[in-house]
């Protein structure tokens, strides 16, 4: 019998692996396939020249509400920085656009490793607009944006790594969106958000189970 909800009973067979003993490659595959599903923050910044630039990160989370708060996990290049924290240190602020399924593929192709300068919005064939409250562009066709500005900085990691923690002060949502009742929750069924799993595995939503938490039944 395997260990059921609510058993002590431990598995019969269990791999154990530490993590100083492995490679980082190993490390990488373990945490992108284990921490899932994961937001997409995928973001855009213009650059000091005015070059607009898109790539998405899914080391990205909700962290705080009151203000609200984004991290972003950002590392670095072989050759150094990647354009969106280059870029984010210039202007002190980004916006992030929700990944929907159908802008699932667009934002994979924004993630290519292009040459400075590239704008990755053309690269994707998405319009891009303009934020009238931070300045960072957007993705037009995007049916959510978080409009943040930079409020600091955490270096991470023996492999270089940047933290950015955002703060959102703007929020843009299209009028197809619908919401649970008299609320600002964004009902998942018109949002159709995606997840990344691991290495080219994406989750979508074909189906919400909803659960009442015990002090609210
Ligand atoms: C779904 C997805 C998630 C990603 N998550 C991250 C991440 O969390 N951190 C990171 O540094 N790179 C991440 N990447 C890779 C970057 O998108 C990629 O390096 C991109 O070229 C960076 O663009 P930039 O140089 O214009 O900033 C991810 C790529 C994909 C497709």
């Amino acid at each position: 019998m395997g260990a059921e909800a609510g058993s002590s009973e431990l598995p019969k067979a269990t791999r154990r692996i530490d993590p100083a003993e492995i490679s980082a490659r190993h490390r990488y595959h373990l945490m992108t396939s284990l921490v899932v599903p994961r937001p997409i923050g995928w973001l855009s910044t213009w650059s000091g020249d005015g070059v607009a630039n898109l790539a998405p990160f899914s080391y990205f989370s909700a962290i705080c509400v009151s203000p609200m708060l984004v991290g972003v996990s950002i590392g670095n290049r072989n050759d150094g920085y990647k354009d969106t924290l280059v870029n984010l240190r210039a202007r002190g602020a980004f916006c992030v656009n929700v990944v929907t399924e159908a802008l699932m593929l667009p934002m994979n192709e924004s993630s290519a490793s292009v040459e400075w300068g590239v704008d990755e919005f053309e690269l994707a064939g998405l319009a891009r607009a303009e934020s009238d409250r931070v300045d960072a562009p957007f993705v037009a066709a995007c049916p959510a944006v978080l409009e943040c500005t930079v409020r600091m900085e955490v270096d991470l990691g023996d492999i270089p790594n940047t933290l950015v923690i955002g703060e959102v002060i703007g929020v843009r949502l299209s009028e197809e969106l619908t919401f649970e009742d008299d609320t600002l929750l964004v009902r998942p069924e018109s949002l159709r958000p995606v997840g990344r799993l691991g290495g080219a595995a994406y989750g979508v939503i074909r189906e919400v189970e909803r659960v009442l938490r015990p002090d609210l039944r």
